[in-house]
């Protein structure tokens, strides 16, 4: 058999490995195995393509040395809280990493057929827009230097348009006549303007949008990947990022349905955009509880739904958590943890974090699963969760997040709301759930309280 068969036979078997390890991610039982499968699929590919070309190894170590070692440091020194900032600024460098692919190989060799100059054109399209737009989101995520919420100005969709427009025409020229010397400075341009697009296309979208964008930028740096892998043929690449490409755009469709939106609206009418309606006034009188008071209530509860949010991962308190649910069900009661799809800052943040603190898969649940049967439940616990719990969605049709399906925590008999003041949550739209009378509330950091509450069942069963 020669080296082509041979590659080739290695390039399918790392495509098997991809696509089963995509399989497996659908459920959290699977999850982590399916993630080291794609991962060993990743390295045969690697170690498939440096055979088959014979390139320079020595580069190729110190890029894959120099990454690992980034790598490895930035999983030691950002914090679990920062995860979604730091997924969003990788997925950023991917974006990079094709457009630099297109680029540099166009620069080397110029005399490229209109197909490789399509492919080029939107590898460095697409993976310029996925970079900036990346950098964005991870500003937004971070909430430092761009307020979370949408930016906008005058005519914004029109100066979008048009840099499209120019970017369509700049590609058409330079596909035109690739090896012409005025076909490298347009494809420079388009370079130039892709970084521009990229920031424009983000800086609208904000508060409880952000979750679209997020995975439509993770589709994109798949997109641009595939365009790379035409471009240099290679096989692998193209199905990786076909793969990445496609399971983007199956995410951002989950999220869209999670906000009832269609993407043409996420796109471009602008969550709470200045001028647009912020919502009815939310006022009322909050009624606060004391953990030990709370603990009588979860003692007698013969149903608790557990709903966990963003604070639930600042205050780093899933395992209190998942220790509160094994006190409740040691003590009969039936427990379950609802999980919204775009609760936290990342697709299956929550996911994630319940994951690590063990909790059984089987009292995981879903908003369809919890919601027909929220008034028969005792007590609904909500643990730094905030916009996904907001009856505004439901009720207000001024409010920005209106029609976005909540958890219906208000229907049960109790709701406990954890968190520490009355203050608004990501979408930085007011809560009337705090001032609900079936509503207390137990301020404090959420691993805290539940501490606190876990010491009252051990300090009972010590009596
Ligand atoms: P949020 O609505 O953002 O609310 C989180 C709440 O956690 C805050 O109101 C905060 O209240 C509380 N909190 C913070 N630190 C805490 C601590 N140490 N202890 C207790 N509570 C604490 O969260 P959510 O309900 O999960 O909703 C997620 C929001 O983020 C949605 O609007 C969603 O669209 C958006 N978003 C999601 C994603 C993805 S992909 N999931 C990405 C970007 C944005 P206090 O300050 O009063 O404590």
């Amino acid at each position: 058999m020669n080296v082509e068969a041979l590659s080739t036979y290695g390039y399918i078997a790392a495509s098997i490995l991809f696509i089963s390890g995509l399989k497996m991610l659908s459920s959290p039982r699977t999850a982590r195995r399916g993630n080291l499968l794609s991962a060993v699929g990743m390295l045969f590919a690697v170690v498939v393509t440096l055979a088959h070309h014979g390139l320079a190894y020595q580069w190729i170590l110190m890029g894959a040395i120099l990454g690992a070692a980034i790598g490895a440091v930035a999983s030691y020194i950002v914090p679990m809280t920062n995860m979604p900032q730091m997924v969003a600024v990788f997925n950023g460098f991917g974006g990079l990493a094709s457009l630099l692919v297109g680029w540099a190989t166009y620069h080397m060799d110029r005399d490229v057929s209109r197909f490789t100059a399509t492919a080029t054109w939107l590898t460095v399209l697409i993976g310029g827009v996925t970079f900036s737009g990346s950098l964005v989101a991870y500003l937004k995520l971070s909430e430092r230097f761009i307020s979370g919420r949408p930016v906008r100005f005058r005519n914004q969709q029109w100066v979008n348009g048009l840099l499209l427009v120019v970017t369509l025409a700049l590609g058409a020229a330079y596909i035109w006549a690739p090896a012409s010397a005025p076909a490298y400075t347009a494809l420079l341009a388009v370079i130039a303007l892709s970084l521009v697009l990229g920031v424009l296309s983000v800086i609208p979208i904000g508060g409880a949008d952000m979750p679209v964008i997020i995975s439509l930028l993770n589709s994109y740096s798949g997109m641009a990947a595939a365009a790379a892998g035409f471009v240099i043929r290679n096989n692998v690449l193209i199905v990786a990022g076909a793969l990445v490409g496609a399971s983007g755009i199956i995410l951002t469709a989950i999220m869209c349905k999670a906000m009832n939106r269609s993407l043409s609206n996420v796109l471009f009418s602008g969550f709470g955009a200045a001028g647009a309606a912020q919502g009815s006034e939310v006022k009322g009188e909050a009624h606060p509880i004391s953990p030990e008071d709370a603990y009588l209530i979860l003692e007698a509860a013969r149903s608790v739904v557990i709903v966990p949010g963003y604070g639930m991962a600042v205050a780093q308190a899933q395992h209190a958590a998942c220790e509160l649910g094994e006190k409740l069900t040691r003590n009969g009661c039936e427990v379950k943890y609802a999980i919204h799809p775009v609760a936290g800052r990342m697709p299956g943040h929550m996911n994630v974090l319940l994951a690590e603190a063990n909790v059984p898969y089987e009292q995981l649940a879903e908003p369809q699963d919890v919601n027909p049967l929220m008034s028969t439940v005792d007590v609904a616990m909500v643990i730094g969760a905030n916009d996904v719990v907001n009856p505004a969605a439901r009720e207000d049709p001024k409010s920005p997040i209106y029609g976005m399906p909540i958890i219906n925590v208000d229907h049960a008999r109790t709701v406990f709301v954890l968190k520490r003041s009355l203050a608004a949550g990501f979408a930085g739209v007011d809560n009337p759930l705090f001032f609900y009378p079936n509503t207390r509330m137990l301020f404090g950091d959420a691993k805290a309280t539940l501490q606190a509450l876990v010491a009252e069942f051990k300090a009972a069963a010590a009596a």
